[in-house]
């Protein structure tokens, strides 16, 4: 049975580069993932004193369990202000709690970053992959995965043309696949 990913993409905005390379990503899959975009512009914002004796918001609680769901995760980001974009760091954060009970322990995950700038992400790509070292998520290595020029690599209507990165993404599903395998029993969906 295929494995099931959940995509998280990074940005809100109708138009995101970013949302449209996860799309891509997710037909270029190799057979053995079924990968879909689970949404996070819903969530509110992390407050501890709700999941310490208050109520948990149920976006929050619908997110966790669904999270939980998956066998993978994989992370498609744009980069603000050389990091992460607070919205995924929120994401991440309610799913991380709460104390305990983290939704992402132990999935195979991967992280690719795009942007319409020269150096595609980098800072924001090993910033969320220091919170996936706390949150004992294995995250494939290599292909590192930093999409740089992205509007230059598309048509007028925004669709991903450029026969390199496609090749290049294609591999790198390939590999997230081989690692989501390799990483399976470890984290208990063997
Ligand atoms: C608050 C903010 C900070 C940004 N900081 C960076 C940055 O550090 N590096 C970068 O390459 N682009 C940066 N950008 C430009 C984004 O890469 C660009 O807006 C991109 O289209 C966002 O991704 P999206 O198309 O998926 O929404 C920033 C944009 C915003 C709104």
């Amino acid at each position: 049975m295929a494995r099931r990913i959940a995509v998280i993409v990074g940005s809100l905005r109708k138009a995101s580069w970013t949302r449209k390379v996860a799309q891509v990503l997710i037909q270029l899959a190799p057979g053995s993932l079924q990968p879909e975009i689970i949404e996070i512009g819903q969530l509110p914002l992390y407050n501890q004193d709700l999941d310490d004796g208050g109520t948990p918001p149920e976006a929050w609680t619908v997110f966790r369990e669904r999270v939980r769901t998956y066998d993978g995760v994989l992370f498609v980001t744009p980069e603000y202000n050389r990091s992460v974009p607070g919205v995924l760091k929120n994401a991440i954060d309610v799913g991380s709690r709460p104390y305990g009970k983290s939704a992402w322990d132990r999935k195979p995950g991967a992280v690719i970053s795009v942007s319409p700038g020269a150096v595609g992400g980098f800072g924001a790509n090993h910033h969320l992959r220091q919170s996936l070292v706390f949150l004992n998520v294995p995250c494939l290595q290599v292909p590192e995965a930093y999409v740089g020029g992205i509007a230059s690599k598309c048509d007028e209507e925004g669709v991903l043309t450029d026969d390199s990165t496609l090749g290049f993404l294609r591999k790198f599903m390939t590999a997230f696949a081989e690692w989501v395998e390799r990483n399976a029993v470890a984290s208990g969906v063997g």
